[in-house]
């Protein structure tokens, strides 16, 4: 069948060349399918679910109207077998399906370290049947413990006195070249890999942060060109990473800053060969493992590694040729073998952390004699490359650091202790030039500032390298507003600077933590600005790895500290209102912006746990018993140290706070349950909701609808988790208008309930109060920060205040996105970009910008699943226009500004009467139409 569907196809164009058509030949449809994915990933080379989904966008160019209405996926074990239309290992046929991402492959069951390569072809509303797409790949990980035949190695020392880097070799014979070679390779520690001479991929710190205890990933790498017949070697350097070196907090947390872990990291590495065996001959299979063959040294350059304070590189000690063949081992030691390794063994399922820019210094200065400070213009995350010549054994110290002093050095203190020091010990002659960048560390910074070298420096000799996890970005925003835009971008940064593996709190001070309170309230802009299917697969796992077996979720995930702190007799960390919510909140997100139904699954017994935990404490439905470390609504404006606004009053108080918390949670969990189908839990769950509701309402609410505490953020939670009757709304508007006037027009909001607060005015029609407070440039607001230089999110509203200077340096970071979740409003609002959760993943959606604060204009986009949306809004003298694109395969309904949908024209016909739109109602001041797919301009005058 597939054979002849192919030549048909080719027969079929002929014989329309000669006008004539073969009956069975559908006509030719111009939708392409494109940007093939395999869990999320284009073309991925470890995947260790059996049951991979895929997913493709389609273009339409600007063809109104185009749905898809069948799909055909071809799998194929060789690429000659799939261009062949040999589906050896699937074809899904015609499939009547509108679905084009989250299809789980339904072929042959797959196994270690097959390839696949596939391609998909769908039909149109038309009947018109699209070309093949190009094709794609994904290979299956290493599926069974019993894949491994490698063993765990390292240097026989411990890395508690000495903290040089391991270098670890092995060298080996090929009789021929490979037909292909994979490499799997993981580290307790983190690992660079290397193959004859050469650097192999370019993650860094690999193998990234996991709870190594439960789970470590590993990483597959082709290296089939990089290997030749007849000698060849394998190397790495092997540094403490997460396990064995430094991790924020441990000091104060447990009083032992290292080695939490252990203090023996480890590499493990198998090289799987494939070649031709001879004429005749199946093909043969060899395997180079990690075992005591190899040979290892703590004698090399890296003298030092810590992710927090910095590497010491001593280029005298390059050992020159040491991951090539023919290099003499002789003198280093038998590498030392770790039998018992309890960890399991997982493909990485995220992008990898890689550097993802180069930023150039806009000014150097030299604020003392011979201290010299560049700035890179930018507060980002990685480290610097420094060019430099000197004599031999001259030493350069790069100290990195968010802001500098009023003397113009560096200003360290909010860094605690976290050093952020590079040291570089020159090889020398003074004729070479040299370059150092580190491999095992990485910093937050805006500045760094170089001491001990030979002489001034050139602008151009530091280059700022930016490290994050390599994600692809979702989101654009623009605006007539300076200060709008930059706070978008400021945003847009902070999410860079600390997706790092995992979602950290900041990327600077010791802490760097996957702090679950923060993430919670910023999952929904991160999603608008990067694609994060990926990366929270890889970060939910963790939540559930930390979660303890009573159900309360750690305060950050991973939780390197749990089994210490119950060896303590400490129950903390663990289980906080608003931080422990994020196992509920992000799974949730999964679904509604990527319709990932397999994550609600994932995550569904683990959230019931959590709910489960705080009702069994708090038999009265108010979450009044066992809230751990209780942050409450953390870092509202009861914490600035100002004499502009109330020293109180900001704060919900924190029972209520809780008992919101536990409401919405629940609330999701009913969700979740209805959605997995499990009609009966989902009933359940949503009585619990309405019950925690009369508690809350009962115990918190008075009756002329005052929230106890009278704060801008109760009445704020309240209303975005739909906590309190129909009736009451309005009051709690009100009090929430009246809260915001009695801080002159500021917030008095924290973490949970800033960006909520802008939704609900919004929702409640009063978008020029939040476009008020984003104007706001008086302090506290975010257009305080920028008016003073900031590049990325604060902390805290008044991190740093003319006159007073820095905040507390024991919590004081400049790289925070907490509060920078008000992107969310800007996406949602001011693009006006909303999902609908009737239609998860972008199937169907809502556009409805809101213009106001004075904006003439605003354009962005939003990377969907299901391909690119772009809205963008001008006012123009009386005439507004706006432009946009709904993607192949969706609609939306679009809300256009008028007071009539007389008044509204699209492409300069009526509106109500272009091709592709339909006019539906009046709601507010607004008309909306549902529209088809294509790019559409709608005037109003
Ligand atoms: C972190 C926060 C976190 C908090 C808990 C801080 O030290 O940086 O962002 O959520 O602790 O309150």
């Amino acid at each position: 069948m597939r054979t002849r569907v192919l030549q048909i196809t080719v027969l079929g164009a002929g014989l329309l060349s000669l006008g004539l058509r073969d009956q069975r030949t559908p006509p030719a449809s111009a939708v392409r399918p494109m940007t093939l994915r395999t869990e999320y990933l284009v073309d991925p080379l470890s995947i260790d679910t059996r049951i991979p989904r895929l997913s493709w966008i389609l273009d339409a160019g600007t063809t109104r109207g185009v749905t898809q209405t069948a799909y055909q996926i071809e799998v194929a074990s060789t690429p000659t077998n799939l261009a062949a239309g040999k589906a050896d290992l699937w074809d899904s046929g015609q499939t009547a399906s509108s679905h084009q991402n989250q299809i789980e492959y339904q072929g042959a069951p797959l196994t270690s370290r097959q390839q696949a390569f596939w391609k998909v072809r769908v039909w149109d509303q038309a009947g018109g049947r699209s070309d093949w797409s190009k094709p794609a790949t994904w290979s299956m990980g290493l599926l069974d413990k019993s894949d491994w035949s490698a063993q765990w190695i390292g240097d026989p020392l411990p890395s508690v006195d000495i903290v040089a880097a391991t270098t670890l070799r092995h060298q080996f014979t090929l009789v021929a070249r490979p037909l292909r070679a994979v490499v799997y390779a993981t580290a307790l520690g983190a690992y660079e890999l290397h193959l004859n001479g050469r650097r192999v991929g370019d993650h860094v710190l690999a193998p990234e942060f996991t709870d190594y205890r439960t789970r470590t990933q590993y990483q597959a790498y082709d290296v089939t060109s990089m290997l030749r017949a007849g000698d060849n070697a394998i190397a790495a350097l092997l540094g403490d990473g997460w396990y064995a070196g430094g991790i924020g907090l441990a000091q104060s947390l447990i009083h032992q800053p290292r080695n939490v872990y252990g203090d023996h990291p480890r590499f493990l590495a198998q090289l799987e060969i494939t070649r031709d065996a001879g004429p005749g001959t199946a093909r043969r299979n060899d395997r180079i493992i990690t075992d005591g063959t190899w040979r290892v040294t703590r004698d090399g350059p890296i003298r030092a590694s810590d992710i927090l304070n910095g590497e010491t590189y001593d280029a005298r000690k390059e050992m020159s040729g040491w991951d090539t063949a023919g290099f003499d081992d002789s003198h280093w030691a038998a590498a030392n073998i770790a039998p018992n390794v309890d960890t399991a063994l997982v493909a990485q399922p995220n992008e990898p952390v890689r550097v993802t820019q180069d930023l150039t210094p806009i000014a150097l200065t030299e604020p003392k004699p011979g201290v010299y400070v560049f700035d890179l213009g930018q507060n980002m995350v990685g480290w610097a490359r420094l060019s430099v010549r000197g004599a031999a054994g001259t030493t350069v110290a790069l100290t990195h650091a968010e802001m500098v002093d009023d003397n113009g050095t560096v200003y360290t203190d909010n860094l605690r202790g976290a050093e952020q020091t590079d040291r570089y010990t020159l090889r020398g002659p003074s004729t070479t030039l040299e370059t150092f960048e580190p491999h095992f560390t990485y910093h937050g910074f805006r500045y760094v500032q170089v001491m001990g070298l030979p002489s001034r420096p050139r602008l151009t000799d530091l280059v700022g390298r930016q490290v994050n996890s390599a994600l692809t970005e979702a989101g654009t925003f623009e605006s007539s507003s300076h200060l709008v835009t930059q706070l978008w971008q400021n945003v847009r940064w902070t999410e860079r600077d600390n997706m790092f593996g995992i979602p950290t709190d900041c990327p600077q001070r010791d802490e760097r933590l996957g702090w679950m309170g923060d993430i919670q309230v910023f999952s929904g802009t991160s999603m608008f600005n990067s694609d994060m299917g990926a990366f929270f697969t890889k970060w939910l796992a963790d939540v559930r790895d930390a979660q303890t077996p009573d159900g309360r979720y750690a305060d950050f995930s991973p939780q390197p500290f749990r089994q210490r702190l119950v060896e303590l007799k400490r129950a903390d960390f663990m289980g906080v209102p608003g931080w422990g919510d994020a196992g509920v909140v992000v799974p949730w997100r999964m679904w509604q912006q990527y319709g990932d139904v397999r994550q609600l699954r994932e995550n569904y017994e683990a959230a019931k746990r959590w709910i489960e935990f705080i009702r069994s404490n708090n038999p009265d439905l108010l979450w009044k018993n066992k809230r751990g470390n209780d942050y409450g609504d953390w870092l509202n404006t009861d914490t600035v140290n100002g004499s502009a606004i109330p020293h109180t009053g900001g704060e919900v108080p924190k029972p209520v706070f809780a008992t919101m918390m536990f409401a919405y949670a629940t609330d999701l969990v009913a969700r979740m349950a209805a959605v997995l189908g499990r009609d009966g839990e989902a009933r359940q769950y949503g009585a619990l909701f309405g019950d925690i509701k009369a508690a809350f309402n009962t115990a918190y609410v008075k009756d002329d609808g005052r929230i106890e505490g009278n704060t801008q953020a109760g009445y704020a939670l309240a209303l975005h988790f739909d906590l309190l009757p129909p009736s009451k709304r309005a009051a709690a508007v009100a009090y929430m208008l009246e809260g915001i006037d009695a801080y002159h027009g500021h917030m008095s909001t924290g973490f949970h309930s800033t960006y909520r607060m802008m939704l609900e005015l919004s929702r409640a029609g009063r978008s020029d109060v939040a476009y008020k407070l984003i104007n706001t440039t008086t302090f506290p607001s975010w257009g305080y920060s920028i008016e003073n230089g900031a590049t990325t999110i604060w902390e805290r509203w008044d991190g740093y205040v003319k006159g007073r200077g820095f905040q507390d340096k024991g919590m004081n970071s400049f790289n925070h996105y907490a509060i920078g979740a008000v992107a969310e409003w800007m996406y949602r609002v001011i693009l006006g970009i909303n999902n609908d959760d009737d239609h998860p993943g972008y199937e169907h959606f809502v556009l409805h910008p809101i213009p106001g604060g004075g904006l003439t204009w605003a354009k962005g986009s939003y990377e969907s699943i299901r391909g690119r949306i772009e809205s963008s809004w001008h006012t123009d003298g009386g005439t507004f226009v706006e432009d946009v694109t709904i993607p192949a395969n969706t609609s939306a309904a679009v809300y256009v500004p008028a007071s009539g949908a007389e008044h509204v024209t699209e492409s300069g016909v009526p509106a109500s009467r272009s091709n592709g739109v339909r006019f539906v109602r009046m709601e507010g001041d607004a008309a909306v139409f549902t529209v088809q797919s294509g790019k559409y301009s709608f005037v109003v005058r």
